[in-house]
């Protein structure tokens, strides 16, 4: 019971630093934007599969442990263009609505996400030079080792950079003393422990998604 009380206490204090000053994930996050680029190709090709499949009034796209910042945008962006692109090719008279889900912890700073979304919309479309779908946005604070949606809401669920966060720490690696991560000075059961429990936490949350 107290172990359980722990993890809830994480889940509703983590949150990276919110705003736009010097010290903000948003002005630190180049690192997880590089990751955002090397894994453009393979979003694109996972939404244009799903596109032509469906080719769905209403696209309903999550992105877990969205965080706030230009690299929520950066996403958003692509699978608009991506979308956009693909109905002029295929000559579709109207574009889809898109819906776009940003799920983080509670304290996330989700109000900045919200006050820069008029920017965002301006940007885009001078980008793409024409009238997108609508665009709708919705907050989703939450831990997403839980249900944060209703069964067969979403079309495409997208994370990056976050699912390295565990729910929770493995049991049986209290001798990695001096070390928060599995470091090379860590005692080997701690690699082999981190790794079972990995699987047993990307299980759970795979069901989880393919619930959504
Ligand atoms: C390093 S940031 C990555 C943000 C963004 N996806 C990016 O690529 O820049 C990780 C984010 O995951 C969130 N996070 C961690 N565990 C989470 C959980 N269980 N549920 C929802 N969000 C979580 C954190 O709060 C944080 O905002």
């Amino acid at each position: 019971m107290e172990k359980i009380e722990t993890r809830k206490d994480v889940a509703q204090v983590l949150h990276m630093n919110g705003g736009t000053g010097e010290t903000s994930y948003a002005k630190n996050s180049l690192l997880q934007q590089k990751a955002i680029s090397l894994t453009k190709a393979l979003r694109e090709e996972a939404i244009t599969s799903l596109y032509l499949k469906k080719v769905p009034r209403i696209l309903s796209i999550a992105d877990l442990g969205c965080s706030s910042g230009p690299n929520t945008f950066m996403v958003i962006s692509e699978i608009i263009k991506t979308v956009e692109n693909l109905c002029r090719e295929m000559k579709h008279k109207e574009s889809p609505e898109y819906h776009f889900f940003m799920n983080d912890l509670p304290e996330n700073d989700f109000n900045s996400i919200f006050k820069s979304l008029g920017s965002f919309k301006e940007k885009l479309s001078d980008e793409i030079e024409a009238e997108t779908g609508p665009c709708f946005f919705t907050g989703v604070p939450g831990s997403f080792y839980g249900r944060v949606f209703p069964t067969k809401t979403l079309h495409f669920v997208h994370s990056s950079y976050s699912l390295h966060w565990l729910s929770r720490v493995p049991q049986g690696v209290e001798n990695n003393k001096g070390n928060i991560y599995m470091a090379r000075s860590s005692p080997s059961n701690v690699s082999r422990l981190t790794m079972r429990n990995f699987k047993k936490i990307s299980h759970h949350f795979s069901s989880l998604v393919q619930k959504s």
